[in-house]
């Protein structure tokens, strides 16, 4: 018989939590690991895309039973999804797929590196430029309910790309503007030296200027019809990119932006401002942006978004009298 003055055990319930807080502890790891799952469904998928694209273009001899399962992935996803593709657009979208896959695994693997624009994988800087041909449609179809701009966009004048990565924008507005001279100023060497390859690619090279210049060192007066402004500049960086642009713009000429991460779906928006975050910029709100050009004595300033993940604003250089 134990002494009764034996030290009892510490009654169960004291050691251990309650049965309601294991099953929750156990619920909350439950919803963290399907979470993980059903994102994962979302990052294989990409993934087999990217594959079949690579497949596509490079001819990559594949295991036939490999083969018949990434068409099983793809028609899964949407069965026509990549019928009538012109081997151009099948490129475009791998290499945009390669710098989405890129830059999540960057993340990952550096997620504490300082932010700002530092890039040099070529797939990362490739994609982001192809990605961001849409900026160019938008502001077609923003023409298309805008005389003035459409009239701007096919009359001879000169169209200003700041930015301009790897080009890749600037090619598709030398492309649809044809009137339009381009001219694309960036600081990343690792992209200029790419902008030079696809600008000969695509034979632009006699249509673009580049520019190793900052939006903050441009000093030109009344030189453009149209500027692009992407939204990737520093945040500090804003109000002297506004008034060298303001300047730089003939009057009547037009300023466009984008803003990123307006998207309704708070996961997307999210995601935007962690990217822009990344870059070491900050994500205007629409109403921001608007604010911003009306500040700096733009007119005509109107907000058009195309579809879900494009949010342009476009704003005007008063025009004299
Ligand atoms: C997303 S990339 C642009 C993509 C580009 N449209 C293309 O086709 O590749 C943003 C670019 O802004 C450039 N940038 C950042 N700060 C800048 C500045 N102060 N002046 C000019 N360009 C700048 C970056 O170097 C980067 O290449």
């Amino acid at each position: 018989m134990p002494h009764a003055s034996w030290p009892r055990e510490a009654p169960t319930t004291q050691v251990c939590p309650p049965a309601n807080a294991i099953d929750a502890h156990f619920m909350t790891f439950e919803t963290l690991t399907s979470t993980i799952f059903r994102l994962q469904t979302a990052l294989d998928a990409l993934a087999a895309l990217g594959a079949e694209l690579r497949m596509r273009r490079e001819g990559l001899p594949v295991d036939r039973r490999l083969a018949s399962a990434l068409r099983e992935v793809i028609t899964a996803l949407e069965p026509t999804l990549l019928d009538g593709m012109t081997a151009e657009q099948e490129s475009a979208a791998l290499v945009i797929v390669q710098a989405a896959l890129g830059q999540a695994n960057e993340l990952m693997t550096d997620p504490a590196r300082p932010p700002g624009w530092s890039y040099d994988d070529p797939a990362v800087l490739q994609g982001q430029g192809q990605a961001s041909r849409r900026f160019v449609h938008a502001i077609e179809a923003y023409a298309e309910r805008c005389p003035d701009l459409r009239r701007t966009l096919r009359e001879p004048g000169a169209f200003l790309d700041v930015g301009t990565g790897v080009g890749w924008l600037a090619i598709e507005a030398a492309r649809t503007w044809p009137a339009l001279r381009c001219v694309g100023i960036d600081i990343w060497e690792p992209a200029l030296r790419l902008a030079r390859a696809n600008l000969a690619g695509a034979g632009m090279d006699e249509w673009v200027e580049l520019r190793t210049q900052s939006v903050e060192d441009l000093a030109e007066r009344d030189a453009f019809t149209l500027a692009w402004l992407p939204p990737f500049i520093p945040l500090d960086m804003t109000p002297v990119a506004l008034r060298n642009l303001r300047r730089a713009l003939v009057p009547g000429g037009w300023l466009v932006v984008a803003v990123l991460g307006a998207n309704p779906d708070p996961l997307s928006g999210a995601l935007s401002r962690l990217k822009l975050a990344r870059y070491g910029t900050y994500s205007w709100t629409t109403a921001e942006a608007e604010a911003q050009l009306g500040e700096h004595g733009f007119e005509q300033v109107a907000t058009f978004s195309p579809n879900s993940r494009t949010v342009i604003i476009v704003g005007r250089k008063p025009a004299p009298g």
